[in-house]
Formats: C-alpha cells, structure tokens, sequence
C-alpha cells in the first residue's frame, strides 16, 4: 500500500512551517522563523506572532506545493495541522488556513496535536528505521516530558517538569548572561570555548528524589546568584564561558538523572513485555550535543538504543506534523470544520494522549 501524501501546516508558536510528507519521505518543506521580530521584546509576543503567520502561511504553503512538484492541494490525500499546545491566536491562523485548503480540495483534514510531532520527528532519522513502541525523552521550550510511546503512538506520560521546561531554563539562562535568542544554541556555543574542568558547578536538581519529574529553576536561580556575587567582588571569575558550562552541564544532568531512573525502574529489557529498548530524543533541545552524547552513553549502559531527531527536525517543523499525521484519524464535513485549537495538551489531564 503507498503512504498517503500530506500537506502539513504548523503554527503553534514563532515558526511558520508547511511541508509535504509521504510516509517517511519529506518532499518539501519550508520553516519561516520570527525569532528576529520577537528578539528586542525578549520572548514571544503572542499578537505579533499571529500576525506574522497571517503574513507567511500562504507563502509557505504555495512554496511546498511548488517545491514538491503537487502544484495544487488536490494532489495530495489530506492536510495536517498542529492543533494544540501552543499560542491560541497563532494556531488558529494555521487551522484557519487548513480548513480553508482541505474544503477548498475537497480533501480530508488531519488535527495533529504539536507534541505528538515532536515525538515523530524521531521517525525521520534515516538511519534508525524507529517505529513505535518505544520510549521518549521530549525536551523543548515549552515542555520536558519522558514518555511511553505504544504502537498507535499512544503517549503515557512518565515524567514531567515541575516548573520551567529544559528550553526555558536556556533561554532564560542565555539571558541572564545577555546573550542573544534564542538562549539555546548561544548559551551552549559559549559553553562550549571553557575548558569543561573550569566549568562551575551548579546542583542538578531531582536526582535524588523518588520521581522521574526534573525541575530547572532552582539552577537558574543557582547562575543569578553566582552573577550577582561576581560583580559584587568585581571579579573577573568565573568566566561566562565557564559560568555556561556549569549551567549547560546541570541542566542536562537533570534531563539525565530522569532518564536513568526510568531505565533503572525498568530493569533488563529483555522478556520483559513492557519493556522499550529504544529511546527518542526529540525537541528544540534535543539539538543539544552535550545532552546528545550523554544521552547516548547513559542508555548505552542500559542496552537500550538511542535515536536523536534529525538536527533540522529538533525545532519547530511541519514535516514531524506530516510524520504524526498517520497516525491520527482524518475529518472530513461539518466533523473537521468545527475543529479548534487548544493552548494545553490532554497529556496533561489525562495522563495519556491517543492520537486524534
Ligand atoms: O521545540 P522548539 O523549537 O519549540 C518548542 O516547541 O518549544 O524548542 C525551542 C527551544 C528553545 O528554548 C531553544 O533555546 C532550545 O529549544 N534549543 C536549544 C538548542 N537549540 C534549541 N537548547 C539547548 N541547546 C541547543 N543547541
Ligand atoms: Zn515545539
């Protein structure tokens, strides 16, 4: 049976995104960052991000359409859209725009829930061939998440944090060491040029509580602190780079404590029928390659392999929204017009999230 081909929109935040999927395969896709526009406001500004999308999704979509050689929404069996978590005011531009194409077309539409994508976005590493079930490690700006993937991609959460998500606590981080957004990637790239041994050492948080939640901002508040007492002295030490470091480094070790908790939980995996011996890494963070490496040797030690979400899939994308897609029932009529965004996840209210 050939894969169905879809059109998928995502919205949910800074990035507008569409793409055309079959199966595994990405045919084209295109991602429109705002990050630019948000940056001298420090954090996304909801109105505007809204707006912006309004401005770029029919770029987007007209750009994959062209790219992949469909030309037109017709070619394609059914168009995906990011439902929710997100910014309502800018999931609602894509779903408006999906709905429009799909009745348009007179094709089918797909709600895809954005974290759902993520967690599918491990589905596109060439080279690891993942189908669920499987476990998963979800680190991104808005959420950190360890998770039971079953067979229909039936998320059971395990773990969650209790405050700040591993995204934020960067972000944030990278700001109290002024440098630029997104935190990430500038906080890790200064992390980076210290030698590791000078690194400062901040507590990594939850390691030893009977949980596999994480919580970040006691570390956060660990780097204030320890900027706060350098310019009371004057001092010219620690370093930012070595201030970086320490942060970079407890942040993962948080994500990795949690980690190994789980895999210990679990024991072997062999005969053992709930057992996963595959482990996701998916999510803006997931890019990281501190985390990548530890994240490696941990399950390593545990026999269980690692498959890290391609780095151009780590971010915002609707090729993971495309990926998710099959996995979720598709609207047609009255059914997908009345569809609507939702700015929280059922995960979180129902402790599981069956693909819809
Ligand atoms: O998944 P994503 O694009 O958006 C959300 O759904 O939240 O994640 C964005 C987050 C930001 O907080 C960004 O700073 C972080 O991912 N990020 C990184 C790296 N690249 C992106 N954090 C640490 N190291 C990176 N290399
Ligand atoms: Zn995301």
């Amino acid at each position: 049976m050939t894969a169905r081909t879809y059109l998928a929109i995502e919205s949910s935040c800074d990035e507008t995104a569409a793409a055309i999927v079959r199966g595994r395969e990405v045919l084209a896709e295109a991602v429109a960052t705002q990050a630019e526009l948000h940056e001298r406001f420090g954090g996304v500004v909801p109105e505007i991000a809204s707006r912006r999308h309004l401005e770029l999704v029919d770029i987007v979509v007209r750009d994959v359409l062209e790219c992949s050689g469909l030309e037109r929404v017709e070619n394609v069996d059914a168009v995906a859209v990011t439902r929710g978590p997100g910014l309502v005011g800018a999931l609602l531009v894509g779903i408006a725009a999906a709905k429009a194409r799909a009745w348009a077309a007179g094709v089918p539409l797909v709600p895809v829930d954005h974290l759902l994508g993520h967690v599918a976005s491990a589905l596109l590493d060439p080279d690891a061939n993942l189908e669920p079930p499987f476990l998963c490690v979800l680190v991104s700006g808005g959420h950190t998440l360890l998770l039971d993937v079953d067979v229909d991609m039936t998320l059971t959460l395990l773990g969650s944090t209790r405050d700040d998500a591993a995204g934020e606590a960067f972000d944030k981080g990278a700001r109290l060491l002024g440098l630029d957004m997104p935190g990430g990637p500038a906080l890790s790239a200064l992390a980076a040029t210290a030698d590791r041994r000078d690194a400062v050492e901040f507590t990594p948080a939850m390691l030893h509580h009977d949980t596999l939640d994480t919580s970040f901002s006691g570390i956060k508040t660990a780097l204030s602190i320890a900027l706060r007492e350098r310019a009371a002295i004057r001092a010219n030490e620690p370093t930012d780079a070595q201030l970086a470091a320490g942060f970079e480094d407890a942040i993962v070790s948080t994500i990795v404590g949690s980690v190994k908790k789980l895999l210990r939980q679990r024991g072997p995996t062999s005969g053992h029928a709930s057992a996963r011996d595959r482990m996701a890494v998916v999510g803006g963070v997931a890019a990281n390659a501190t985390l990548r490496t530890r994240m490696a040797g941990i399950c390593r030690e545990f026999g269980v392999q690692t498959v890290h979400a391609p780095l151009r899939w780590c971010g915002d994308n609707a090729a993971m929204i495309g990926v998710a897609a099959q996995f979720c029932p598709e609207h047609a009529g009255p059914d997908a017009w009345q569809l609507d965004a939702y700015a929280t996840t059922p995960l979180f209210r129902q402790g599981k999230l069956v693909p819809n």
